[in-house]
């Protein structure tokens, strides 16, 4: 079985290190017979099939077989592609809007090889091709552009926090995480050892306490619905961090991002993605960075 896993082209040299054989596919991919559970694939396609074909409408019937709903990725052959995609049901992708979900169709991607022969995965692991997830931003309140990546996530987890839920967000400042978990109605504690942006920081069900996320005692915590956590340390010091809040048995989710600095730290990285109920994974928004998830649920 064949295998492709997805990334930004300036991400697939890491990706590349995930594999012990691979091969290129286009400039944002990477074709593999190893199933694995790469850390830094946007999007994977599993169980890949290659059929050949000599017509166009055979090319439509082989596909209208498999899955009602298509996406072409259009690679080799794109004139080719497009006029199958034409005898097709093809998914329509929109940006999101803040608090919608991705939908939940299933569809099927293809792309041609050649002029003969159609490359196709029925079960793309992400809702949206490629996990090219687009949101309709507000270019307004959020300080900066990282509320993306948490938007993104509670997006593919299918579900945001909700009113009066409680988030603790440290490594707040200025404000991008704090803003959305606001926004879903949710109380928050942010923290951090710079201040928030004024507008942020003046949210009603926003509260700020300057300092270290590293000097917190959970035990002077209420039970906290989403643990958030977007600090700038290297990958062994946030492990720590996130080891101390899971014993602590106060957290019921958690969202962390992992700073990659330098070598990848892939002891830290395999130890993270080990602990029960986590997933270690690099969202479209990421930048130099993967996203680690934990839900006791
Ligand atoms: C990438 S920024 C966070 C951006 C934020 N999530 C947002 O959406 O606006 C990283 C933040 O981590 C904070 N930070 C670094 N070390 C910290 C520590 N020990 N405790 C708390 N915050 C820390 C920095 O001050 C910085 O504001």
């Amino acid at each position: 079985m064949q295998h492709v896993y997805f990334t930004q082209p300036e991400y697939l040299p890491l990706l590349q290190t995930e594999f012990s054989h691979a091969t290129l596919f286009g400039e944002n991919a990477l074709f593999s017979d190893e199933r694995i559970d790469s850390v830094f694939a946007v999007d994977t396609w599993h169980d890949c099939e290659t059929l050949s074909f000599q017509s166009i409408n055979e090319a439509a019937h082989l596909l209208k077989e498999r899955a009602r709903l298509w996406h072409y990725e259009g690679r080799a052959s794109f004139r080719r592609g497009t006029l199958i995609g034409q005898s097709l049901r093809l998914l329509k992708t929109k940006p999101l809007i803040f608090g919608t979900l991705p939908p939940l169709t299933p569809f099927g991607i293809y792309t041609l090889l050649d002029d003969h022969r159609l490359f196709l995965c029925h079960t793309p692991q992400k809702p949206i091709p490629l996990g090219q997830i687009e949101f309709i931003e507000n270019k307004v309140i959020p300080p900066n552009r990282a509320y993306l990546k948490l938007w993104e996530m509670f997006s593919l987890l299918r579900q945001f926090p909700k009113p009066g839920e409680t988030c603790l967000d440290v490594g707040a400042s200025p404000g991008g995480w704090s803003w959305v978990l606001a926004e879903c109605g949710a109380q928050v504690i942010s923290i951090d050892k710079a201040p928030l942006a004024p507008h942020i920081a003046s949210h009603p069900q926003i509260r700020f306490q300057q300092g270290s996320a590293f000097a917190l005692d959970p035990r002077d915590f209420d039970p906290i619905d989403w643990f958030c956590s977007d600090i700038i340390c290297y990958p062994k010091r946030l492990l720590s961090l996130i080891e101390r809040w899971l014993e602590s048995g106060k957290v019921r989710h958690m969202i962390c991002t992992i700073k990659l600095q330098g070598d990848t730290d892939w002891d830290t990285l395999r130890t993270l993605q080990a602990i029960p109920g986590a997933k270690v994974q690099h969202l479209w928004h990421n930048k130099h960075e993967l996203c680690f998830y934990h839900s006791r649920d």
